[in-house]
This record gives structure tokens, C-alpha cells and sequence, in this order.
């Protein structure tokens, strides 16, 4: 959530490489961008734009920048609204600053600093970190000094960078939950602070990750160097990782999007991590397993709690992070905590895992990037080979993150069948533009089914909101007659998932039951149920898709790859940006 980029180098370049950083980091957030950087004559100058990297791209292409210091950031709005003076960099008497992250005190330090004669310009938390640094220069601390009282001043997650035109040679970081990285180009050149390794996937290929409250300096000697602090202020060396991020892996490959980049990418992706799977939990000696996470890696684990419960037979509680968090949760004994990120960033699932820690309960992390927060926090980590995933929504790493709760329980999955069920669908003849105009008019959206298909029906009906901004629910098939049978009319689209498994039969009643109030009807179900469908499929409101068929295992893989099509396909025809769909970020580190 929000972006950060800094760099110092010994070319005059550094516009160049803030650009291609913030356009790599633009998944944390696109309301606005901007550049601080210092000139020829290290004064402080400030490019800010409202929208989209790519509009700070073509403004600061026109202005032939020479810089060899400067920040940068794309932003996902928290406090203020998404406006130019709200935009960061945010500044003060020569100071620039970026931030990532909330800060919770700064209501109290406003009024401080107010009181000091500085005028505020934004309704930013972010614009008080700036005030007092300089506040804190003015009193006679160096901006190491000053940077550091201030860090000790604020309350709540940051991950912050800084410059200033009196010491042009030096960028400063500091990293309170929000993540951090530093490293330098391979020719040692240039030195960078960003939020993550795909920022720098082009400028840096070895990495350190800041700890909790670390501060870090890049600084100009004979040749570019950084050194990190801890939080007591003694010197510290953090182990340097590889950079694994290719250039080829923030490419979109010849797709028009990411996305679909992504989902033509599920069969491979579920093919690597069947192979590369390599953890000998055995989960029988749980008496309980709780998963916790957000968003669709939540739905992953309720995916997974049908699987569990059927095959290892062990009770299984799937739970949003941001609730667990904060009610008195009760520790049943021998229990495994499992927490799913795709991003290992995700703060309500890190501050829910750090909750299952102190309470002295062992903690597994199922993660798509091994560097992430949640990964070096966790006791036992499960690596998802997704690979990057750079559309907003999450589509490839559910399905390396279903496979892999699969393979905890089941150890003689059938790869191919897996594969096929996704490639089925993939290069299937389905006229998912047809489909996607039918639908994409209606006045809302249901998704329906039962059993491991209601899972799926809620991960549906998430990628059809967040993408098409149509109000869609997704609602376990027995269930639609408690409530929600009120809202069908001839207005609203059901997608039944009904394939041809224990469930199908009911399945096939609900459906009849809204056909009978008018509603319409996306029947997607397998080929084996062609002759059982009672005349349905002759009915004008039904419009029916067959899946192959397969064994019930394997079903949700097919289901996911058309959900995620017919998302892809829906947003589309709405005209929508399917990467970078409105108000949202991926990775979301605040509460
Ligand atoms: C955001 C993203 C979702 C993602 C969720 C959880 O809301 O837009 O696509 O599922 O965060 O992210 P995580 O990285 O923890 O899986």
C-alpha cells in the first residue's frame, strides 16, 4: 500500500530510475505520484501528479531532469483525498520526504508543530514526518540526528525515506511494518531504498531487508555504500538475499494485461509448485488447524477447510485477519495456525500471526514471496510458486495457494489432472465476450454453490466487484432462499457453479428456484451432467457451460480458471483498467 522509491547515484540520472521503479511499484497504489529530487545546485525541486504513474512520467520527461538524489512514491490514499497537495513527496525547509504506512499520533505533532509556526498544506499524516525532521535540523541536529528523534517520535507502521538539500550525499530510510528494502546497482554506482525487490528487479540484483525500527543510510564516499541501524542506533549487518525478480517476470509477455498474463500462467504455476513442494508437515498430529488471512487467499483456506475436513479429517477454522486480530480469540490445544498471503505483507495477517506467536503457538506461513514479513516472522514457511503476480487481483497464486492446502492433506494428487483442468478452460472454445456482455449490465450479481464450489462462488463474486464494480455476492446455494431470493428478479445474473459432483442435484434446485422468480441464470457445470439437467438448459433465462468432467478433486482448479476469465472478460467489456482496478492496491499494509 503506497509505493516508495529513493536513489543516489554518482550519474545525473536518478529521474530515470525513480520512474521505472514507481511504474513497477504502481500495484501498491495509483490515486497519485510524485518525485523530489535535488538539482545541479542540490536546491530541493518537487513533481507531483494526480492519477496514474504514467501521468509524473510524461510531465517529468518533458523537464530533462538532472538529478543525482531523489524519492519517489505512488499512492494509495488514506488520510486526505486524492489531490495534488495531498500527493507525497511531502516537504519542509529542504527536507523531502515518502512514506508508506499510518501514522497514528499525528494529530498531536500537527498541533506541536503548528505551535512551532509551521503551516501544514496537505490532510496527510504523512506531512508532519517532514515538519519534524526540520523542526528538529532547526534546533542544530544533523539530519541523521534529526531523522532519527523523529522516527523515535512517531507512533504506528512507516516505512519512510528522506533527502535533504544540505546533505545531498545521503538518503535515509527507516522501517516500522511497512517493508524495506536497500541495495545497490551491480557497478556500485547508484544506491537504492524501496518498498520491495520488484521496485529494484532492473536496478539492484542483491538485497537487504530492513528489520523492525532498523535505519538505514545509503551514503556517497569513494564508492556508494549503506550501512543499517538498529533501533538502540548500534551498526548492524542484515544478511543480503539475491534479487530473484527478472525483468521478464514484470513483463506482460505479449498480454494485454497482467492479468491476463496470470491466468493463462495457472497451469504452469500449479505444475511448479506441485513440483517444487517441499515440506514434510505432517498435519495428522494437529488435533485443530486455524487459517487466517484476507481477501482471496481467506477464500483459499476456506477452500481448503472442505479438503482437510474430508480427507485428513481434522476441524478446521478459517478466519479474516483483521477480526481474529482483534477479538479475545480462544487457543484451542494442538492446534496448527496457518496464515496465506500472496504478498507476505498484508498487515492485518502479520499483526494476526505475531497475536498466535506471543500466545507461544507455533505459526506456518504459506506465502508467495520468501523475503516478505510474514515469512521471516513465521516458525515454518510454505512457499507458493506463483512467481510475481502483478495484477491487483489475485488469480495465479490462488491456485498455487489451493494446490498447496491440497497437498497438506493429500499426498497422491494427479498433477496432470490438475493441469488438464485448467488448460480445458484456458484453450477451451468459451465465449467468455458473449458471456461477459450478457452479464455485465445486470443490477447485481450472485455467485452460487455448495460445498468446495461455495468457496469458489465467493472468490467469483470478489474478483467480479472488485474488477466490474458491480455489486456481487457470493451466497452458498442452499441459502439464497433466506434472504437474498428477494433481490432476484429479471435484473439480476446468477452464476450457478454446479458441476457434476455429490452436491449437483441441489444445486440444480436452487437454480430452479430463482428460474421461478424471473432471475437469470449462468449455469457452469460439466459435461457429464448434459442429460441431467431436467430441461433447464431449454429454459430462455439459462445460459449453460460445460466444464470436462473430473474426478470432484481436481474440479475447483477448472472453476477457478473460468471465474477468473469471466471476471477478466466482465471488466473488460466495462472498459475498465483490469490491473489497476479503481481504489484498490495489493498489497495492503495498513489496517
Ligand atoms: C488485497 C488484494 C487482493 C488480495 C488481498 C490479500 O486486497 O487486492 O487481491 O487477495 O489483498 O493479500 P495477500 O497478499 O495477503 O494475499
Amino acid at each position: 500500500m503506497c509505493g516508495i522509491i529513493a536513489s543516489l547515484s554518482y550519474s545525473d540520472n536518478v529521474s530515470k530510475d525513480l520512474i521505472s521503479a514507481l511504474e513497477r511499484l504502481e500495484y501498491r497504489g495509483y490515486d497519485s505520484a510524485g518525485v523530489a529530487y535535488l538539482d545541479d545546485n542540490s536546491s530541493l525541486k518537487r513533481i507531483r501528479t494526480v492519477g496514474k504513474v504514467q501521468h509524473l512520467k510524461e510531465v517529468l520527461e518533458k523537464q530533462h531532469i538532472k538529478a543525482h538524489t531523489g524519492i519517489g512514491h505512488t499512492r494509495w490514499a488514506t488520510h486526505g483525498k486524492v489531490t495534488e497537495s495531498n500527493a507525497h513527496p511531502h516537504t519542509a525547509d529542504g527536507v523531502a520526504i515518502v512514506h508508506n504506512g499510518i501514522i497514528e499520533n499525528y494529530q498531536e505533532l500537527k498541533k506541536q508543530l503548528v505551535n512551532e509556526g509551521y503551516i501544514f498544506e496537505s490532510e496527510t499524516d504523512t506531512e508532519v514526518i517532514a515538519k519534524l525532521i526540520a523542526s528538529h535540523i532547526k534546533t542544530g541536529e544533523q539530519f541523521f540526528e534529526a531523522f532519527q528523534k523523529s522516527i523515535s517520535e512517531l507512533v504506528g507502521t512507516f516505512a519512510i525515506v528522506a533527502i535533504y538539500e544540505k546533505e545531498p550525499d545521503i538518503l535515509l530510510g527507516a522501517k516500522k511494518g511497512s517493508p524495506m528494502a536497500v541495495g545497490l546497482s551491480p557497478d556500485k554506482q547508484s544506491g537504492y531504498i524501496a518498498s520491495d525487490a520488484v521496485a529494484l528487479s532492473t536496478l539492484a540484483n542483491e538485497l537487504a531487508y530492513l528489520e523492525e525500527g532498523d535505519i538505514v543510510v545509503v551514503r556517497k564516499g569513494r564508492q556508494l555504500s549503506y550501512e543499517i541501524f538498529e533501533s538502540n542506533g548500534q551498526s548492524i549487518r542484515r544478511e543480503t538475499v539475491p534479487n530473484k525478480v527478472s525483468l521478464d517476470d514484470v513483463s506482460k509477455k505479449g498480454y494485454d494485461s497482467f492479468m491476463l498474463k496470470e491466468i493463462f500462467e495457472e497451469a504452469t504455476v500449479a505444475r511448479r509448485t506441485y513440483e517444487k513442494f517441499n515440506y514434510d508437515i505432517d498435519i495428522s498430529e494437529f488435533d485443530n488447524i486455524s487459517i487466517i488471512a484476507c481477501g482471496t487467499s481467506y477464500y483459499a483456506g476456506a477452500v481448503a477447510k472442505y479438503w482437510i475436513e474430508d480427507i485428513a479429517k481434522i476441524h478446521v477454522d478459517v478466519e479474516i485477519a483483521s477480526e481474529f486480530r482483534y477479538r479475545n480469540p480462544v487457543f484451542a490445544k494442538n492446534s496448527l495456525y496457518i496464515f496465506i498471503s500472496q504478498s507476505g505483507e498484508t498487515i492485518d495477517t502479520l499483526c494476526a500471526m505475531r497475536l498466535v506467536k506471543e500466545a507461544g503457538i507455533k505459526t506456518l506461513a504459506l506465502v508467495n514471496v520468501d523475503t516478505s514479513s510474514i515469512a521471516r516472522e513465521a516458525d515454518f514457511v510454505l512457499k507458493t510458486e506463483a512467481g510475481v503476480e502483478i495484477g491487483v487481483a489475485s488469480t495465479k497464486a490462488f491456485v498455487a495457494q489451493i494446490l498447496s492446502l491440497l497437498m497438506l492433506c493429500y499426498k497422491n494428487i494427479d498433477i496432470k489432472a490438475v493441469e488438464l483442468s485448467i488448460n480445458a478452460v484456458l484453450n477451451g472454445n468459451y465465449d467468455f465476450t458473449r458471456l461477459a456482455n450478457k452479464i455485465k449490465n445486470s443490477r447485481s450479481l450472485f455467485y452460487i454453490g455448495r460445498g468446495v464450489s461455495y468457496p469458489i462462488a465467493l472468490e467469483g463474486a470478489l474478483k467480479i466487484k472488485e474488477l466490474s464494480y458491480i455489486s456481487a455476492e457470493g451466497y452458498p446455494a442452499g441459502e439464497i432462499k433466506h434472504g437474498p431470493i428477494a433481490i432476484i428478479d429479471e435484473n439480476v445474473y446468477t452464476m450457478a457453479l454446479a458441476p457434476y459432483d455429490k452436491y449437483f442435484d441441489k444445486t440444480i434446485s436452487n437454480t430452479q428456484e430463482i428460474l421461478a422468480r424471473n432471475g437469470k441464470i449462468l449455469l457452469i457445470t460439466t459435461s457429464d451432467a448434459k442429460d441431467l439437467l431436467h430441461g433447464i438448459d431449454k429454459n430462455d433465462n439459462v445460459e449453460c457451460v460445460f466444464l470436462p468432467p473430473n474426478s470432484p478433486l481436481y474440479l475447483p482448479f477448472s472453476l477457478t480458471t473460468f471465474i477468473h476469465l469471466l471476471a477478466y472478460y466482465t471488466a473488460n467489456a466495462k472498459g475498465h483498467d483490469v490491473d489497476k482496478p479503481r481504489n484498490l492496491a495489493k498489497s495492503v499494509t495498513v489496517e
